[in-house]
């Protein structure tokens, strides 16, 4: 309950420009909530909003229950971690992570003990005696971030605070984070643009664009059922194809139709006409093109049988335009012979999987089932 955090048709406009647009949510406490959405679309505005330094221009913000609105910054129950960690560059490591509570004027002994705590907690015990100019980036952002901890705050806001560091030490940084927010179970809320750290970290994340949140849902939910156009592209990688719909036919099913080459998927969305089909990289199978059979569309278009085990798979010829290789996946980008648009297959690479090379004639199929459709 301590840490629990209500915002309630929250807006925020700078001039003409509205950042942040009528959002509310509700995150429980202890729960490791992230902020997850691009450049500009109001996450760090809704972070400074919670931590006092913004007032909304509409709406309240409570945390543990207390309306924030008269509250200011210093006297609220949260602290907050940039991207670029401020530490004062002449004071000590244990300096910088005692300066808060020195400023509140905390017994000597008091603090000793709690900076020793915090320090041991993000594994710097070795370090206070050190200069941050003798520090690497992710111990310095582990300062940092003890610097925010040992005011004991209910609500710890970070605001991308490993954007700054490579891509090995942030992955290192992301498992610490978890661990750590895990041990002291304070309710952390996590600003980033990046889909694979939200996802790693997460109870919950929710999708902000153009100062909307799209979703808010597990990382699971995100990946499984986007809500959304917008979060079927932003989470993982998706084909986004422009298709008309027919339908409903048998059970409720419409039929989904990617311009010549017919059939491609059935939806259980109530949608017609114009839609977009979202399309996971990664459900597309890419196999070597087989002689005499051109055919496109379902297998089966039988689609009054009821059900979907009469379908068979969706099936597409075309030629592999790019490959791009990822290490443990390669991704082949197919220009359809059929309809005008190109199709991204994934695969894993290794394990006897056939590599495809530029100008390759291939057949892709995927499962009638596996797509989500949008309205366009
Ligand atoms: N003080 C300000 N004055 C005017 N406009 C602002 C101010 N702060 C933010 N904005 C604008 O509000 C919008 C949201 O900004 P915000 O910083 O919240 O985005 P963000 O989601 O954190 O983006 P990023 O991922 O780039 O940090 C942007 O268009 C930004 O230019
Ligand atoms: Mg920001």
């Amino acid at each position: 309950m301590s840490g629990t955090v209500e915002i309630v048709g929250v807006t925020k406009r700078f001039g003409s420009h509205l950042a942040v647009d009528d959002i509310s949510f509700g995150i429980g406490s202890g729960e490791f909530f992230s902020l997850l959405g691009p450049s500009g679309c109001g996450k760090s505005t809704t972070l400074r909003m919670l931590s006092g330094f913004e007032a909304p221009d509409e709406g309240a913000i409570r945390i543990a229950g207390q309306d924030m609105t008269d509250v200011p910054p210093y006297r609220r129950p949260t602290n907050i971690v940039f991207q670029r960690w401020a530490l004062f560059p002449h004071m000590s490591v244990e300096a910088n992570v005692a300066f808060g509570l020195e400023a509140e004027g905390r017994p000597r002994a008091e603090i000793r003990s709690r900076v020793g705590d915090a320090l041991a907690l993000v594994g710097l015990s070795g370090f206070a005696g050190r200069k941050p100019g003798q520090l690497s980036g992710g111990q310095m952002q582990r300062v940092a971030l003890a610097r925010a901890l040992v005011k004991q705050p209910k609500v710890l806001l970070l605001d991308e605070p490993l954007s700054a560091l490579d891509l090995k030490l942030r992955h290192q940084m992301q498992i610490e984070l978890k661990r750590i927010q895990q041990e002291i179970g304070t309710t952390f809320i996590f600003v980033t643009h990046d889909q694979g750290e939200a996802l790693a970290m997460s109870d919950k994340v929710a999708v902000m664009n153009a100062g909307r949140v799209e979703q808010i849902a597990s990382p699971q939910e995100l990946y499984d059922a986007p809500a959304t156009r917008f979060v079927a592209g932003f989470i993982g990688h998706a084909n986004l194809l422009p298709v008309t719909v027919e339908g409903p036919a048998g059970e409720g099913l419409a039929r989904v139709r990617l311009g010549d080459l017919g059939f491609v998927a059935v939806a259980r969305e109530a949608l017609s006409g114009e839609a977009t089909l979202a399309l996971r990289f990664e459900r597309v199978r890419i196999g070597a093109a087989q002689a005499g059979v051109g055919a496109s569309g379902l297998d089966n278009p039988g689609l009054d049988h009821p059900g979907l085990d009469h379908l068979g798979s969706a099936r597409a010829t075309g030629v592999v335009r790019q490959m791009i290789f990822g290490g443990s996946t390669v991704q082949y980008v197919v220009g359809l012979d059929a309809a005008s648009v190109e199709i991204t297959a994934e695969q894993p690479h290794g394990a006897g999987a056939a590599v495809f090379t530029q100008g390759t004639p291939v057949t892709l199929t995927w499962e009638p089932a596996d797509g989500r459709l949008f309205r366009p």
